[in-house]
């Protein structure tokens, strides 16, 4: 089976070490499994670059299209079309599950765990237009 989403946690100095990123990794291996998503394939990253935003964890759809190398990125607006997203402050086991529920089964962005421009996290109930 083709993978549809691949998911790339980061296990660098920063999230691995200090934050304990490998908890987020299991977390997500459990429910991926729990829920039967066997098309998703994870695996680690060894740093971002973006450590003092860490655990990040980059989730990036794999298809047929042609690929662009496209991500979502905190310093770049949120592009249609953008075929990765990268989460930021991925901490607790509520915010795996959401990425699981939210992004690989009903392919909706977590906004809430995305940085916006202004460094800020994303409020729930906020849309992007209101803190802008
Ligand atoms: S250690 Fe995770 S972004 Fe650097």
């Amino acid at each position: 089976m083709e993978p549809t989403y691949k998911v790339r946690v980061c296990r660098g100095p920063s999230c691995g070490d200090e934050t304990h990123s490998q908890r987020l990794a299991a977390e997500f291996h459990h429910l991926l499994e729990d829920r039967g998503l066997s098309q998703i394939e994870m695996g680690w990253h060894s740093c971002y670059g973006r450590c003092t935003k860490g655990p990040n964890v980059l989730v990036r759809k794999v298809g047929n299209e042609p690929t662009r190398r496209r991500f979502t990125l905190a310093t770049q607006p949120l592009g249609r079309g953008a075929k990765a997203t990268m989460y930021s402050h991925v901490i607790t086991i509520v915010d795996v599950a959401d990425i699981v529920t939210e992004h690989l089964e009903a392919g909706r962005i977590v906004r809430r765990l995305m940085e916006r421009p202004s460094g800020r996290m994303q409020q729930p109930g906020q849309s992007k237009k209101d803190g802008e």
